[in-house]
């Protein structure tokens, strides 16, 4: 029997104006920094926004966001909570706190369960934090979901940027839209980034410091937005659409 899953995540999602996963070659970038600031920005500018944590082996965006206690309520699918302003869902809900460790099949299934159980409704934009690399979900959530668009997330570090090279590539080789790069964790000014993603043929969105004090925001949305790396990162995505 063929799988009824993906037919249902177009419907799911056709409320949703913009997608946009936030990605990276790379593992520990900052990819779920920017996907939760990115979320509680957009919210804060009166849109309405979702935000899927898609990393099921290391979620994180409910210890960024402090997100504790909630649950989806059920209803022919399930309904993401509202926290922050931001319409949220997380394989945490369904795993607890316990680890869930799958293998490449069983990501890909737990990828479109989720997707093809969510309803989130009339949204502007709904963001994606993915896990690190270029493997299944990536290549999943670009089969499965029309119009995607992606927001890589570098550091300045060359062996960073390397990976990243890799992605751009292959977003280009699919001809899956790049929003455009950002440098996350800069220490001091430098080109090597930005001349390299221009060269590679994509956008060059702009630098977010290293900021020696955002971990004692963590947790804690009122503080996050007071950081610096809050006020560096939404003058980015105030450049994105
Ligand atoms: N600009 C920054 N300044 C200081 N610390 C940062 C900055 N950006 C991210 N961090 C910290 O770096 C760590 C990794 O960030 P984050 O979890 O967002 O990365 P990730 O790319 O999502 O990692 P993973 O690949 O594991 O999903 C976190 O502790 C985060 O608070
Ligand atoms: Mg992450």
């Amino acid at each position: 029997m063929t799988d009824p899953r993906p037919g249902l995540i177009g419907r799911r999602l056709e409320g949703v104006d913009g997608i946009i996963a936030v990605s990276s070659g790379k593992g520990g970038v900052g990819k779920s920094m920017v996907a939760s600031t990115l979320a509680l920005h957009l919210a804060e500018k009166g849109h309405s926004v979702g935000l899927l944590d898609l990393d099921f082996t290391s979620p994180a965006t409910h210890v960024i966001l402090g997100i504790d206690g909630l649950f989806p309520e059920e209803e022919y699918g399930i309904i993401p909570p509202v926290t922050h302003g931001i319409n949220y869902m997380s394989i945490t809900f369904f795993a607890l706190d316990k680890p869930t460790p799958l293998r490449g099949a069983d990501v890909s299934d737990a990828i479109t369960e989720l997707l093809a159980i969510t309803r989130w409704g009339d949204l502007d934009r709904l963001i994606i934090d993915m896990p690190p690399g270029l493997g299944d979900a990536t290549l999943d959530v670009i089969r499965f979901i029309e119009g995607i668009r992606f927001l890589v997330v570098t550091t300045p570090s060359k062996v960073a940027y390397e990976t990243v090279r890799k992605q751009l590539a292959l977003l280009k080789k699919l001809q899956i839209p790049i929003i455009g790069v950002v440098e996350n964790m800069t220490r001091e000014p430098t080109d090597y980034v930005s001349l390299k993603v221009e060269n590679d043929g994509a956008q060059y969105l702009g630098a977010i410091g290293y900021d020696e004090r955002l971990e004692e925001s963590i947790g804690d949305e009122a503080r996050l937005k007071e950081t610096k790396f809050y006020a560096e990162a939404s003058k980015l995505y105030s450049k994105i659409n």
